[in-house]
């Protein structure tokens, strides 16, 4: 807070302060697309105002950011002046905040002597990209233009011309005037294309889809917005003259999708505010199942005749509220940039952070990928940068704020040698990361042994990352066959090892044994063998023996195997150390036999396997083929009669919430190779209720 000259808390000052700091960071938000700190911060600064010109009314003024709902119009594009103006939303930052809009729409419907069914409200998601309004006359499209500060924004006809899915004519019987709103959005996967194509193009890559959709949008020349493959949600409408009487806000998506406009088929009715909380957590924990980033729930009242009775404060209607989702990114300092080794010797640059809390935890460590991306990012240790964990994903750095960048700050690079073994770090040609090549460097064994531990291969619960590395430290576990010869009473006389942890770990490791020939094989860690490979290896030769024995040539031959997958395979049983594990692993008693070599086993027949999402070892294609050539079905839908839903890495919204509501089991890949082994579902299955 700014201190006026007796030291006393000054908040003109802070007022003054905090709405220069807010004009900055539109500018750079709105005009430069060039973000500095993330929305949570700024949303901050906002309040910060908002709650100050409160407390003092007097210090308002009418060129206070508060009053106005965005950034400011620029220069750049010609100005439309909209006929309706273009409102912000109220932000609720907790479910309290959305209970406490509730209790107020409340007592002024008692007021107003309405019945329970105003209550009802339609729940929409909030997209994150940028408002527009596209005006139609006599049905066809004369005028696009971007919010601006609600009252006068940016003339982009042109551009949003070029976006998919907006009609440029609207059929017979439309509206004379109608003014579409909606958000112009980046679909992930268009984003991340986009980025490829930046890495692979030696240019810096775009910070998040939503301001890429910004930029995209305000190019002076069409055609590079129309190369953006940007996308729309209409949400809303402007002036409207002629056309249908409607009485509701749903009736509107209805209305709007029948002139042919994309409606998110997300938006849902609810009967009353108790339905709220549960439609919130709901999409705070669903919200990275879609293609597409939201960043909270928008509610607004039904009742179209009592959205006018409730009318607008100067910012936005009292008939709305956002639900906004706690942030995802915060900037914090980058301490240090250090690289970890994985299990197949792979060199990968991590940030150690200052901890922060986003996303939902506090974050220590943040993947930086690989030396490409560290030199794209030039992120340099002593930098603020930018941290993004979103969801269950890994948290990320996505960049410095550069203009907090100290002097003289020098370019980080990339080590030489393995940190953890010392041997030279080797950058294959063709490949964008670093490798140690160390068979034994510790730091690749215990990963290994790790994997083998993992749900995705032999699911040996209570085998984690840190009790691997511990175990590993104290010369228990030297390769992934000692895991069946720990001694329990060594266990049982380590710290904070309980008998019982013990005996549960004990009976995991023994229930793995009979895991079939396939997660064995995957948990081998051989290079470039994945969950389909393993499937096709273990159907086609039936027996580790004889995958161990056979020719490149053989394996080459085997349906789904290709040359170098062939080669890989051949190459790690040749290798001395591989062949004392495989021995080691026999002794113990470790299932070695595969289904019967012949054609397929019809283990899925008269079972219907829904596959969605990416899994680590199959296409799209190669899951439902592994599907139906077992004599099973794999259709693109959820319903009663599903037998089990397969999820993999960004799964569709609707197949989850489906297959949540119908009690149908949900696996994981480890599941889905047992499954298509044994033809039954694994005990452990995943169904409505369990977290
Ligand atoms: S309605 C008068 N609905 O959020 C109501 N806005 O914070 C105007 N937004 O400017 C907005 N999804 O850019 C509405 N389903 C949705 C939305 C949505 C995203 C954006 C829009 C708006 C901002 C307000």
């Amino acid at each position: 807070m700014s201190r006026s000259s007796d030291g006393a808390l000054d908040p003109a000052g802070r007022i003054d302060e905090l709405r220069d700091a807010i004009r900055h960071h539109n500018r750079l938000y709105y005009e430069l697309d060039l973000p500095e700190i993330p929305d949570a911060e700024f949303d901050q600064l906002l309040r910060e105002l908002i709650a100050l010109e409160d407390e003092h009314p007097d210090l308002i003024s009418p060129d206070s950011p508060t009053q106005a709902v965005g950034g400011s119009a620029t220069i750049t594009f010609s100005s439309v002046e909209h006929r309706v103006p273009m409102m912000s939303l109220d932000n609720a930052f907790a479910p309290s905040e959305v209970v406490a809009w509730g209790a107020r729409l409340q007592r002024r419907f008692d007021e107003l002597g309405k019945s329970e069914e105003s209550a009802r409200l339609v729940a929409e998601l909030k997209i994150d990209g940028l408002a527009v309004s596209i005006r139609y006359e006599n049905g066809s499209l004369v005028q696009a233009a971007t919010r601006g500060d609600g009252r006068v924004g940016e003339d982009v006809t042109a551009n949003v011309r070029t976006i998919q899915g907006i009609p440029h004519r609207l059929p017979k019987g439309c509206p004379e005037v109608l003014e579409v709103r909606g958000e112009v959005y980046m679909s992930i996967s268009a984003f991340e294309e986009l980025n490829a194509a930046q890495i692979a193009a030696d240019e810096r890559t775009y910070v998040n889809p939503r301001n890429t959709a910004a930029g995209s949008l305000r190019q002076k020349d069409a055609a590079i917005t129309a190369s953006r493959n940007l996308s729309f949600w209409s949400y809303q409408v402007g002036e409207v003259i002629g056309g249908p009487q409607l009485s509701d806000h749903h009736q509107i998506f209805e209305f709007l999708s029948g002139l042919g406009f994309p409606v998110n088929p997300e938006v849902k009715v609810l009967q009353g505010l108790n339905e709220v909380d549960a439609h919130l957590e709901h999409w705070q924990k669903h919200r990275h199942d879609l293609d597409y980033e939201i960043d909270g729930v928008v509610l607004k009242v039904d009742d179209l005749q009592l959205q006018r009775e409730l009318g607008f404060t100067s910012r936005a209607p009292r008939w709305a509220i956002a639900y906004k989702f706690p942030p995802e990114e915060r900037t914090t300092k980058l301490i240090d940039i250090q690289v970890s080794i994985g299990r197949t010797g792979r060199a990968t640059p991590f940030a150690q952070l200052e901890p922060v809390f986003v996303g939902g935890s506090t974050v220590e460590f943040a993947t930086l990928h690989n030396q490409d991306q560290v030199a794209v990012k030039d992120v340099r240790p002593g930098d603020t940068v930018i941290v993004r964990k979103a969801g269950d994903v890994i948290p990320e750095v996505v960049g410095p704020v550069l203009s907090e960048r100290p002097k003289g700050l020098r370019k980080w690079i990339f080590p030489t040698n393995c940190p953890v073994c010392g041997h030279k770090l080797v950058r294959p040609e063709d490949e964008a990361v670093h490798r140690c090549l160390n068979l034994s460097c510790p730091a690749r064994v215990a990963g290994a042994i790790e994997h083998f531990a993992s749900r995705g291969a032999m699911d040996i619960e209570g085998l984690g990352e840190q009790r691997v590395q511990l175990f590993c430290e104290l010369g228990l576990l030297n390769d992934v066959a000692d895991i069946y010869s720990l001694d329990p009473e060594r266990l049982k006389g380590l710290d904070k090892f309980a008998d019982v942890s013990v005996q549960k770990l004990l009976d995991a490791i023994e229930g793995s044994k009979s895991k079939p020939l396939a997660n064995l094989l995957v948990g081998l860690n051989i290079r470039h063998l994945g969950g389909a490979g393993a499937v096709a290896l273990a159907e086609h030769c039936g027996h580790l023996d004889r995958i161990e024995s056979a020719t490149e040539e053989e394996l080459a031959g085997v349906e789904g195997m290709g040359a170098i997958i062939a080669r890989s395979v051949h190459d790690w049983f040749a290798g001395a150390t591989n062949r004392v594990v495989i021995e080691k692993l026999r002794a113990a008693g470790v299932n070695f036999q595969g289904p019967e070599a012949s054609d397929l086993p019809q283990t899925l027949e008269g079972l219907i396997v829904v596959v969605t999402g990416t899994l680590d070892g199959f296409t799209r294609d190669e899951a439902e083929a592994a599907v139906k050539g077992r004599g099973g079905k794999s259709p693109g839908s959820v319903s009663k009669k599903t037998t089990a839903v397969v999820i993999g890495v960004g799964p569709g919204a609707s197949k989850v919430t489906k297959a949540e509501e119908l009690g149908v089991p949900i696996l994981d890949e480890a599941g889905f190779l047992e499954l298509l082994e044994t033809g039954t579902l694994p005990s452990s299955v995943r169904t409505q209720g369990d977290s």
